[in-house]
Formats: structure tokens, C-alpha cells, sequence
């Protein structure tokens, strides 16, 4: 019986199933192994290419792996893996690929350490997931895009706010494309942490020092598509910074669309009843039978800030740990993992949920023409006609303040003349938002 473990030789006793299962990182880069496994084919060319193993050699290895790849898709890998004893995803598939390809299985991790798996494949990770989170972004923005430019047709006017007070009607085309914008700026960050994360290639860096054996290392590292290798072997094994960007790109992402889940948790309250939030996405209560609550938006609200946290917690992993590898350098790699799934999994649902919100425009619209919102607009007529923008905002205020006290109306313009009369780019008026929706699209070629 192989022994589970990839070391032994000089220890005299067993490792106390405790400790061990307490070190074991099996339950968090379970999800690693696709990418281990292409890692693993990546060495075999490197063993190759540096005539360590023959051609026939290779083929048993490679066959061995594309068996375990299958295992993979089928689930029968992870039951091996759980019950295999191994120490992570990458002892257990050297496990499995031993158990395999018998003698040849025993030549794979020739100048190969698992440091080197768990940056390569983790690196792999994160290109892969960095290129999902670009395109949820993509996704949310054009949605939020699509929905404005339906309200940009139909003119539905918003009493936009600033700290939570009316402060001048928008389009609410205008407000949707803005939510928009930062989702734009998100996939460019993942876009930036997928190129980060294949620019140098760590594999052959052997443990910390490089390896005495010839190995094909640029092959292998364009044969993973990675732009170049990595200059220090010491470096590239205990560096996490790919994957860090990664995390901070998904926090990013998620804080964005726990802004926009805020204002709609809002919007959904009777009290401002500007949006409703279809039954299929809202929750009931188990007590108060009237009840409709907006859950999906209130755990995406509470993600950003658990991930924010998390983030914190990654980061502080690989602090004062010195250079190359040390097992905190595991906790590292699951924290950033979990922060990842986590993240996608709440942009996911952000976006299913934006699907379910429907807007009451009659209700926008009244507000909008309330609590003096169009003020700026009179105060900037005053100026056009030579008045100082100070005696304008003075008048003005005199103006809310008589009408206040004697509870009369204003003869003032309306929010929608407000929205058509605002003249600046990146302004409000319908044709600057248009121009800003094409624009945005085309930046995310939507
Ligand atoms: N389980 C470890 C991890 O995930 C693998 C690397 C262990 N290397 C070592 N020298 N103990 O980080």
C-alpha cells in the first residue's frame, strides 16, 4: 500500500490523524483540481522537453491525468480525494495518478514541489474566474443599460438625492446608467487581474531555488498560456499577489452592487414607493402576513461588507511571513477562494434580482416635482441674467422659505423642463444621457 502522504522517509512515526486533519486543505482547493491537472500536464512537457522522461512515459502520464480530468467531470475523483488521506487537492491527485500509471505514475513530481502546484494552479484559478467576474460585470452593465434605455424612452424623472435629501430631478435613464458605470470599471479590473495572473509562470521553480534538472519551463508555460516565467523561483512560489488583485477586484465588484442594492432596498419601502420587486424575488414573513421584503438586495448589501472583511483577513495572511513558501500561504489560497465563489455567486444573484425590478413611473415622476428639487434651475436663470450665483441662492432660498410659511406653490418650472434644460455633457439632459449609454456600450462593446 502506497503511502498517502508525498514524504516519509526520515520520520520514524506517523502523523497524528488530528494535526493532520487539521492541516489538511483538501475542503477549500477541492476546487483546484481542473486546474492542477492541467499544471500537471504542463510539468510532464517540461519533463519532456528536458528529456527527463521519454516520449512513452509521457503518454502514460498524460493518459493517467485525462483519466483523472474525466474522474473529475464525473465526480468520482472528489469521493477518491476525501477518503485518500492526502494532504490537499494535489497530493491526492498524485495519488490518483500513481494508482494509475503504477511505476510511470512515480516519476511525475520529478523537480516539482507542491509549492509550485499551488501558485501555478492557483494562478490558473484566477484567470479563470477572473474572466467569469468580467463578464458578469458586462452582463450587469448591460442590463442596467438596457432598463435605462427603456426609460429614457418612456422619460420617467427621479427626485435624485444627496445624502438621502431631494436635491434636483435626473432622468431615472440617468441614474440606471450610472449604476452602470462602475460595473464597467469592474471589468476592467478583472479583465487586469486575468492578464496579471498569466503574465509569469512559476512552474519549474522547484520547491524555492530552481532545479537541477533541465526542465522545459518556457514550453510548459506557454503551453498554460502564461505571457512569460517568472525571474525568481524564490518569488514566484511564495507570491499571492495575482491573487489578492483577484479578491480586491470581487470585493470591488460586489461593494458596487450593494450601492445600487441599497437605493432599490429603498425604493421598494411603501414609504417611497418607486419600485416594486416581483414576487419570485421577494421574500414573505412567517408572522405578518402583509409582508413583502427585498432579501436577495439585503444579502447582497451584507456580502459586500462579509467580503470586505474577508479581504482584510487574506490579506493580513501574508504579512510578515518572509519571503518563499509558508503554510500560512494555505490559508491565503482558501481565503481568496472562498472571497471568489462568494463573490460570483452574489453577482449572479444581483443580477437575476435587477431582472424582477419593476419601477412605478407615476410615483417618480410626482415626486419629483416635489420639495423644491427645480431651485438650481431658477437660482441658474437668475444668473444667466446678471445676478451673482450668491444673491441668486439667497433669493431663491427666500422664496422656499415665504412659500413654506404661507403654503403656497411656486410658479416654478417643472422637473421635466429641469432635466431637458441642464446643457453640460455627462448632464442629465436626454441627449448627454443617450450619448453616455452609447458610449458605455461601446466601451464594453455591448
Ligand atoms: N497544502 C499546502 C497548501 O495548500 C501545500 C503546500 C505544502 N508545502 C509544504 N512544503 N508543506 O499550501
Amino acid at each position: 500500500v502506497k503511502p498517502p502522504l508525498q514524504w516519509g522517509g526520515r520520520f520514524t512515526a506517523p502523523p497524528d490523524p488530528a494535526l493532520l486533519a487539521f492541516a489538511s486543505s483538501l475542503a477549500e482547493d477541492l476546487v483546484l483540481a481542473p486546474f492542477d491537472l492541467r499544471c500537471s500536464k504542463a510539468h510532464v512537457l517540461a519533463l519532456q522537453g528536458g528529456d527527463i522522461v521519454k516520449a512513452k512515459e509521457a503518454q502514460a502520464l498524460h493518459d493517467a491525468l485525462d483519466r483523472v480530468a474525466a474522474e473529475i467531470g464525473d465526480g468520482s475523483f472528489q469521493t477518491f480525494a476525501q477518503s485518500s488521506g492526502a494532504e490537499d487537492v494535489h497530493g491526492a491527485i498524485d495519488a490518483r495518478v500513481r494508482a494509475l500509471a503504477g511505476e510511470t505514475g512515480e516519476i511525475l513530481h520529478a523537480g516539482r514541489s507542491r509549492n509550485d502546484q499551488v501558485a501555478t494552479t492557483l494562478l490558473l484559478y484566477c484567470a479563470d474566474r477572473a474572466v467569469r467576474g468580467g463578464r458578469l460585470c458586462s452582463e450587469i452593465a448591460r442590463r442596467l443599460l438596457d432598463q435605462a434605455e427603456i426609460e429614457l424612452e418612456r422619460k420617467t424623472l427621479l427626485a435624485a438625492t444627496t445624502h438621502w435629501q431631494p436635491a434636483q430631478p435626473v432622468l431615472l435613464a440617468f441614474w440606471l446608467a450610472g449604476a452602470a458605470e462602475p460595473f464597467a470599471r469592474a471589468a476592467t479590473r478583472f479583465d487586469r487581474s486575468r492578464s496579471d495572473a498569466m503574465s509569469t509562470c512559476p512552474l519549474g521553480s522547484s520547491a524555492l531555488a530552481g532545479s537541477s534538472l533541465p526542465l522545459d519551463r518556457e514550453g510548459a508555460a506557454r503551453w498554460l498560456g502564461f505571457a512569460g516565467l517568472s525571474r525568481n523561483a524564490m518569488d514566484a512560489i511564495g507570491n499571492r499577489d495575482a491573487a489578492l488583485d483577484l479578491a480586491h477586484a470581487c470585493v470591488r465588484a460586489v461593494a458596487a452592487a450593494s450601492r445600487v442594492s441599497e437605493e432599490l432596498v429603498i425604493w421598494c419601502t411603501p414609504a417611497f414607493g418607486y419600485a416594486h420587486l416581483g414576487d419570485a424575488a421577494a421574500t414573505g414573513s412567517s408572522l405578518m402576513p402583509q409582508k413583502r421584503n427585498p432579501d436577495p438586495l439585503e444579502l447582497v448589501r451584507a456580502g459586500a461588507s462579509d467580503l470586505n472583511g474577508r479581504f482584510a483577513g487574506a490579506l493580513g495572511t501574508t504579512i510578515g511571513i518572509g519571503l518563499s513558501y509558508h503554510r500560512d500561504l494555505q490559508v491565503t489560497k482558501g481565503a481568496v477562494i472562498t472571497i471568489v465563489e462568494r463573490a460570483l455567486e452574489t453577482l449572479e444573484a444581483f443580477a437575476r434580482a435587477l431582472a424582477y425590478v419593476e419601477f412605478d413611473a407615476a410615483r417618480m415622476n410626482a415626486s419629483a416635482d416635489e420639495s423644491y428639487t427645480v431651485a438650481t434651475d431658477v437660482a441658474d436663470t437668475m444668473i444667466k441674467s446678471g445676478v451673482t450665483a450668491r444673491e441668486a441662492h439667497r433669493r431663491v432660498g427666500e422664496q422656499i422659505l415665504a412659500a413654506e410659511r404661507d403654503g403656497a406653490s411656486l410658479d416654478w418650472p417643472t422637473a421635466a423642463e429641469s432635466v431637458v434644460g441642464k446643457a453640460t455633457a455627462g448632464s442629465t439632459n436626454p441627449s448627454a444621457v443617450a450619448a453616455a449609454i452609447a458610449a458605455l456600450r461601446e466601451r464594453l462593446s455591448l
